[in-house]
């Protein structure tokens, strides 16, 4: 009789599973249970703090740099901004006033203070990646700036700012998406009117730009193209993952050759500018130098016609409430669709550090672009990819007070918080509208930063590498202090990257979990896990990343390794 019930078979099986991982709490093969169920209330649904009323700008673009200082960057053509620019430095654009307020600040995340920068060009809707030496490369923007390549190195005083680089773009490239590749170079896919990629660092042949049909193919036409901003995602073979619009192929993108065309996503929805959804690859999970299986998910978006409905009728219709999750490494790859709690567009997806997805921000209804989408979603909403019954993946978090709209944005911090920030949904600055430009910046901070189980929280005591360094399968260990060990629990090691984020989308986003070979206890309260680091740079590429270690769902706070 109770075999007939599907909510007995579950719980039969989780109690198996949670079973199994007792026994071998190290390592798993299974890609679908890395700790038990039974591990902490991750029901709580999380606390917001407000960090800053105002930063004096909004939060457009945002990345975290291996120093924990978040670079931040607005436009440079919506008037002046509530932050002046230090010395008396005024930007003299032509014909114009000139603007002596900054469009681009560094946050530091331990002060919670900010210091101006000082952008030339427009930077408008933009894309960077960070290279492997840690040095922010943004490409594009708008207007004067849209071929201009500007550069950040961070430092630990206040001598560096952004550089404009000589060598300017093939192409205008705006609305682009960036990619870091395994050899360190950042490949540069599409934008506006723009159905080519190319490569930096430019050299001699710099503005060798490359076509790309599949671009052109997507766009469902000027200012409604949908296949804005392409999700790209580099799988564990070195391909390219290229999303845009409802379709995807699988790029070689050293031969501009379409490899593999994948089934259109279901369902009547567009996932890419305007109709703006969000993409992550899911965690890759490493076991020796087997290439790890990779698994996209694509959340939210709009239907066809969404932004000339908003935008010329003022008819803001109902976002997509679906996602889709398809494994790319599959030999028939499929798509299997599953339903958000609500509708979303404009939502970003934010990996945290134990491989949960955070899906934060956005709209219910409308699109992208000024004025065009309305009734905000407060609530994040978690996502436990993980778990084999999908009624039970999606969490729905506490709401933030504050709208975050289009050109709003999220990233993970390396404590664990998610910084959130941005939303100006119109053309200038604008602080009267309905959706006010917003210049705050918050922090979300999931459950398992509740003191209630810091317990149970890991706390790095060291990186046992030399300089920090992580060598492509080299075996390393991390010691760790850990109050309450939960028994059962896995211990696992993450490691994550410090993604570029704008427009919903997260470039270079990315979450692996090592290899581990062992864990010992040394005291009391003191561990050491023995990790393998990625088999290769088509899985990882160079550049640094976050390192965590995981315990019962609950992460450290991260180390900086760079892996090479
Ligand atoms: C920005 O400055 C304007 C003009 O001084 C002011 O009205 C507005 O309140 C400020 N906004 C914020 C969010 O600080
Ligand atoms: C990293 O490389 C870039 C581009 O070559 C260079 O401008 C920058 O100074 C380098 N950064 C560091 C920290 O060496
Ligand atoms: C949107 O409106 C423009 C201008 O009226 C028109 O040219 C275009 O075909 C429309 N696109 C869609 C998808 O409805
Ligand atoms: C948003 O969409 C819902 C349907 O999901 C609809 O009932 C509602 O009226 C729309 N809201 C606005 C403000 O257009
Ligand atoms: C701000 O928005 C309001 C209403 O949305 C509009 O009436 C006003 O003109 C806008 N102000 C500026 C400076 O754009």
């Amino acid at each position: 009789m109770a075999s007939k019930n599907p909510s007995f078979f579950f719980l039969l099986l989780s109690l198996t599973l949670a079973l199994w991982s007792l026994i071998f709490p190290a390592s798993s093969s299974s890609s679908y249970y890395y700790y038990s169920l039974k591990d902490v209330a991750s029901d709580d649904e999380g606390d917001w703090a407000l960090l800053q009323s105002s930063i004096g700008i909004s939060a457009m673009h945002m990345q975290l740099l291996k120093n924990n200082m978040v670079v931040i960057f607005d436009r440079m053509d919506m008037g002046p901004s509530n932050l002046s620019l230090p010395n008396n430095a005024c930007i003299q654009k032509p014909s114009q006033p000139p603007d002596c307020t900054a469009h681009s600040i560094v946050y530091d995340v331990a002060s919670n203070t900010v210091r101006p920068l000082l952008v030339q060009t427009d930077t408008w809707c933009s894309s960077g990646s960070l290279i492997p030496n840690g040095t922010l490369v943004q490409t594009g923007g708008y207007h004067e700036g849209d071929r201009v390549v500007r550069t950040f190195t961070p430092c630990d005083d206040s001598s560096c700012d952004w550089t404009q680089l000589s060598v300017p773009l093939g192409e205008r490239r705006w609305y682009a998406s960036n990619q870091l590749l395994p050899d360190g170079r950042v490949i540069i896919v599409g934008g506006r009117r723009a159905y080519t990629y190319e490569f930096f660092p430019k050299t001699d042949t710099a503005s060798l730009t490359f076509y790309m049909s599949f671009l052109k193919e997507t766009c469902d036409g000027y200012g409604n193209e949908n296949n804005l901003y392409p999700f790209l995602h580099l799988l564990p073979d070195g391909n390219l993952y290229v999303f845009a619009n409802e379709r995807s192929i699988l790029f070689d993108y050293n031969r501009n050759r379409v490899l593999k065309e994948f089934p259109v996503i279901p369902g009547e929805f567009k996932r890419n500018y305007p109709s703006t959804g969000s993409s992550v690859l899911l965690p890759l999970r490493l076991n020796g130098d087997v290439l790890p299986e990779a698994e996209v998910m694509i959340c939210g978006g709009a239907p066809y016609g969404a932004f000339n409905n908003s935008n010329y009728k003022r008819v803001f219709v109902p976002a997509s409430n679906t996602c889709g999750r398809m494994k790319l490494t599959d030999p028939y790859p499929k798509w299997v669709m599953e339903v958000m709690p609500m509708p979303r567009v404009m939502s970003d997806m934010v990996l945290l550090p134990n491989g949960e997805v955070l899906i934060i921000n956005g709209a219910m209804n409308g699109t992208a672009g000024w004025e065009d989408g309305t009734n905000p979603v407060f609530n994040p909403v978690l996502y436990k990819y993980y778990l084999l019954d999908p009624a039970r993946r999606f969490v729905v978090l506490n709401p933030s007070k504050i709208p975050r709209m289009y050109h709003s944005t999220a990233i993970l911090l390396p404590d664990g918080r998610v910084l959130v920030g941005g939303s100006n949904p119109h053309e200038k600055y604008n602080f009267t509208s309905y959706y006010p430009t917003d210049l705050s910046l918050e922090a979300y901070s999931p459950y398992y930063l509740k003191p209630r189980v810091s317990a149970m929280r890991p706390s790095i005591l060291s990186v046992e590498t030399s300089d920090g360094t992580v060598l492509y399968k080299q075996v390393f260990a991390v010691t760790f202090q850990l109050n309450q060990y939960n028994p059962g629990s896995q211990i696992l090691v993450s490691l994550v990257t410090p993604s570029f984020t704008t427009h919903s989308y997260s470039m270079n986003q990315r979450l692996m979990f090592l290899e581990v070979i062992e864990v010992q206890q040394l005291s009391t309260y003191d561990y050491k896990v023995t990790a393998r680091g990625p088999p290769t740079a088509t899985v990882a590429p160079p550049g640094y990343y976050m390192l965590f270690v995981v315990h019962a769902g609950i992460p450290s706070q991260a180390v900086w390794v760079k892996v090479v």
